[in-house]
């Protein structure tokens, strides 16, 4: 039943009336003191308290073995914290149980370095099969496949199966299978790691427009040169710590992603790709 109000609501009154998960009050994703000691010893993650906001663009990064990827396993629920607890949107992963673990996964989109797609199903199978596995109907399929694969730059090839693109291509699809669904969050990680300076321009446009739409971003990469051209917001990790937390002063949140494209290439020093995005 519809309530109808007399006057307009007050922002406190519309706060409460919005779900926990899209109150900008509430961080997107909230590590407190986080320890995570793999078996064995080693230490992923130490004593790690960080907070995100709704639609940031944040890149994780720091030496091989400083815990990037630890970081994402974590938020994914792929593993526990050994200490400490880690929020997504008000919601604290510890008290979620396994069986609701595939409700939370459907609100973050995943990228990895070796997309990860399933090698002998077309491209829009690859795409369709992450709508289908949430029961989406048929038809809502046929509507948002086409459409999150035009954004990606990949209408003409719908057919093709994974072995035949090239690797900019290639993570392109996964990006379109992370994002078909609309998800609150992106997860990155290495997302241009196999990939030349000119195409990783191109996914980390296509990553940023994601962005642009209101979706946090989290990026793990290594790509330094990347990321100071970025300008965003730079969380750097060493042997598990936190060591560098830095909002990048000359960071311009208008931006569009033609302009982005643009002065990155200028900046790189790289050529222009032949993708519309
Ligand atoms: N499954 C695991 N079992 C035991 N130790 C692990 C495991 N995964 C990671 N580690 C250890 O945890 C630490 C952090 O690893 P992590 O993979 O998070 O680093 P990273 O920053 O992603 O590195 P890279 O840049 O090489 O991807 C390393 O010392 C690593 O050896
Ligand atoms: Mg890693």
């Amino acid at each position: 039943m519809v309530r109808l109000m007399a006057s307009a609501p007050t922002q406190a009154q519309t706060d409460r009336a919005r779900p926990r998960a899209t109150r900008p009050d509430i961080p997107v994703v909230e590590f407190r003191d986080v320890t995570k000691v793999y078996d064995g010893g080693s230490v992923g993650l130490e004593r790690a308290t960080l907070k995100i906001g709704r639609g940031e663009f944040v890149f994780l990064v720091g030496p091989t073995g400083c815990g990037k990827s630890t970081c994402i396993r974590l938020l994914m629920k792929e593993l526990e914290p050994s200490k400490g607890e880690i929020d997504i949107a008000g919601k604290t992963l510890g008290r979620i149980p396994r069986s609701r673990v595939p409700y939370l996964r459907r609100n973050i989109g995943t990228v990895f370095q070796d997309y990860k797609l399933l090698p002998n199903r077309t491209v829009y199978d690859n795409v369709a099969y992450s709508l289908q596995v949430i029961g989406e109907t048929r038809q809502e399929i046929r509507r948002k496949v086409p459409d999150i694969l035009r954004m990606v730059g990949l209408s003409t090839k719908l057919h093709s199966l994974p072995d035949e693109l090239s690797g900019g291509e290639q993570q392109r699809v996964s990006i379109a299978r992370a994002f078909v669904n609309h998800p609150p969050l992106l997860l990155a990680d290495e997302p241009t790691g196999n990939l030349d300076p000119e195409t990783s321009i191109g996914i980390m446009q296509l990553i940023y427009r994601i962005n642009r739409t209101g979706t946090t971003v989290i990026v793990a990469t290594h790509d330094k040169e990347m990321v100071d051209k970025m300008r965003r917001r730079v969380v750097e990790l060493r042997e598990g710590r936190i060591v560098r937390d830095e909002q990048s002063g000359l960071y311009r949140p208008d931006e569009s992603t033609t302009e982005f494209a643009i002065r990155l290439r200028g900046e790189l020093g790289v050529g222009v790709e032949g993708h519309p995005n």
